[in-house]
């Protein structure tokens, strides 16, 4: 049997081709556009994600026997707005997860309705990138697109309701719309009246590894796979990563460097972070996780070497940053190019060297964005810690893991061991694994990541490094409150 796993991405969807014993077979990667229309706004064509997996999934499958395909699960980019009309078809471009346009409506959510209300509502407070806000902002911006509305729908979810003319959604997903009660696994019909809609606007709700259907006849013969091929309903893509690193269970941590940064903490109980700086949300094992994000993790990384070195050879900038510069670098960068979300929560935020002297070099700038991401990554984990949480170690994936260099910042600032999974796929292996669960080759999501996921190597801090780098965090830590004040003059 063969699976497909597809990773609904902010810059790309990558699919792959899977076996049953976890070997991928292909992987194909189709890039789209991201549309910025404005500083700190961010959107996206949904018909361009539907027609990167309508032509990868024939490329995908060349080669091999498609007939023996048996399920597709999808890991997709969170929180962004897309809103179908009475035809199904989509009214504008998706608003996406780092789009940081709604920050009034954030503050009335946070200080109008308020946060412990939300809190009890829905398990978190308002951020810009949330679904709840971005309806609101439609409404006002927007009215005669909103009246229009008959579909509410997430990025990945868009993509199964092509697949299976199923309106559904999952759990994990659902978690980030705000508008989701996330203890009890149902809408919440406060949160609802709060944004005005109804209840019928939204998917029907599954767990991750459920299947939601199976592929349309026509779809199934324009992707050359069988109509009887089982959608699983999947999951937001980081809750999908940490199910291809094997992150289930009680206490496991996974830090993705994609696009966005992500701590993701797994419980098996429902918890709340008592001030709601982590997203407090559904797991696609079936329990729950806490979870910090940050906007712009690999993103700096790329926005730097492209955008401003004009270079594509990554490795090739990293090369002069040798051990002995590590823990010892004076300049800083704080990586907020879109905002920030988590813990700061803070759409003016934006991205800054500091500590620049007449002999800092270009290779001091890449070091400062590696380590400021790294630190804004533990930024979020002293919350967890904060909760009494014992982190020691944990998974990595996404493109950004891939930088050795990187790997070892990351393992000492945050003083943590960091895994390294045998097939590191993220969200589509993820997707994959949800989908045999769905099809019934495997009992659980546990079961599957059992079966499939080995850790073959650990990076281990190293005390003297891990030292150094807790003087500069320090400091790193007092740069963003001294400019918080500035920000929204300068934006
Ligand atoms: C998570 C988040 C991002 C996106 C990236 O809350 O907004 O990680 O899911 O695709």
């Amino acid at each position: 049997m063969l699976y497909i796993g597809i990773d609904l991405g902010t810059s790309a969807a990558k699919l792959l081709l899977m076996d049953q014993d976890g070997h991928i077979c292909s992987i194909v990667t189709k890039e789209y556009p991201l549309e910025f229309p404005r500083p700190g706004w961010s959107q996206q064509n949904p018909e361009d994600w539907l027609r990167a997996v309508e032509t990868g999934i024939p490329e995908l499958l060349q080669g091999f026997d498609a007939a023996q395909v048996a399920g597709i699960g999808a890991g997709g980019q969170m929180h962004g707005l897309v809103v179908l009309d009475e035809n199904d078809e989509v009214i504008r471009p998706a608003i996406l997860w780092n789009d940081g346009r709604c920050a009034e409506e954030v503050d009335y959510l946070n200080q109008v309705v308020g946060r412990e209300t939300l809190s009890k509502y829905t398990a978190n407070i308002a951020f810009a990138g949330f679904t709840a806000p971005k309806l609101l902002w439609m409404r006002r911006h927007e009215p005669e697109l909103f009246a229009k509305i008959r579909k509410i729908m997430l990025p990945k979810d868009y993509i199964n309701y092509k697949l299976t003319g199923v309106h559904a959604t999952d759990v994990s997903d659902a978690s980030g719309m705000l508008l989701f009660d996330v203890e009890h696994l149902r809408w919440s019909r406060e949160m609802l009246d709060i944004c005005g809609v109804r209840e019928e606007q939204m998917a029907a709700v599954f767990r991750s590894y459920e299947k939601i259907g199976t592929v349309l006849p026509e779809m199934a013969a324009r992707l050359g796979i069988p109509a009887s091929t089982v959608v699983a309903a999947g999951a937001g893509d980081n809750a999908a990563a940490a199910v291809g690193t094997g992150t289930v269970g009680d206490g496991a941590c996974n830090i993705s460097l994609g696009t966005s940064g992500t701590i993701f903490i797994s419980s098996d109980r429902f918890a709340v972070d008592h001030c709601n700086a982590l997203h407090s949300f559904a797991h696609a094992d079936g329990h729950y996780h806490l979870m910090g994000c940050m906007l712009s993790a690999a993103s700096c990384n790329k926005w730097l070497m492209e955008e401003i070195f004009h270079t594509k050879d990554y490795a090739a900038e990293q090369q002069p940053i040798t051990d002995d510069k590590l823990g010892r670098n004076h300049v800083y960068f704080l990586p907020y190019l879109m905002g920030e979300r988590s813990p700061i929560n803070d759409t003016n935020a934006r991205g800054t060297f500091v500590g620049m002297t007449m002999d800092s070099t270009r290779a001091d700038l890449t070091q400062a964005m590696l380590e400021g991401v790294a630190f804004a990554i533990r930024d979020s984990l002293e919350v967890a810690r904060a909760q009494v949480i014992e982190i020691s170690r944990s998974k990595i994936c996404g493109g950004g893991a891939k930088s050795p260099l990187w790997r070892k910042i990351i393992a000492n600032v945050l003083n943590l061991k960091l895994d390294i999974v045998e097939t590191e796929q993220g969200p589509g292996m993820g997707g994959a694994m949800l989908a045999m669960v769905a099809h019934g080759a495997d009992a659980s999501v546990e079961a599957v990541c059992a079966r499939l996921v080995h850790v073959v190597d650990t990076i281990e801090p190293e005390a003297e490094l891990a030292e150094r780098y807790e003087e500069r965090y320090r400091q790193f830590s007092k740069i963003y409150p001294a400019m918080k004040a500035l920000f929204p003059e300068i934006v």
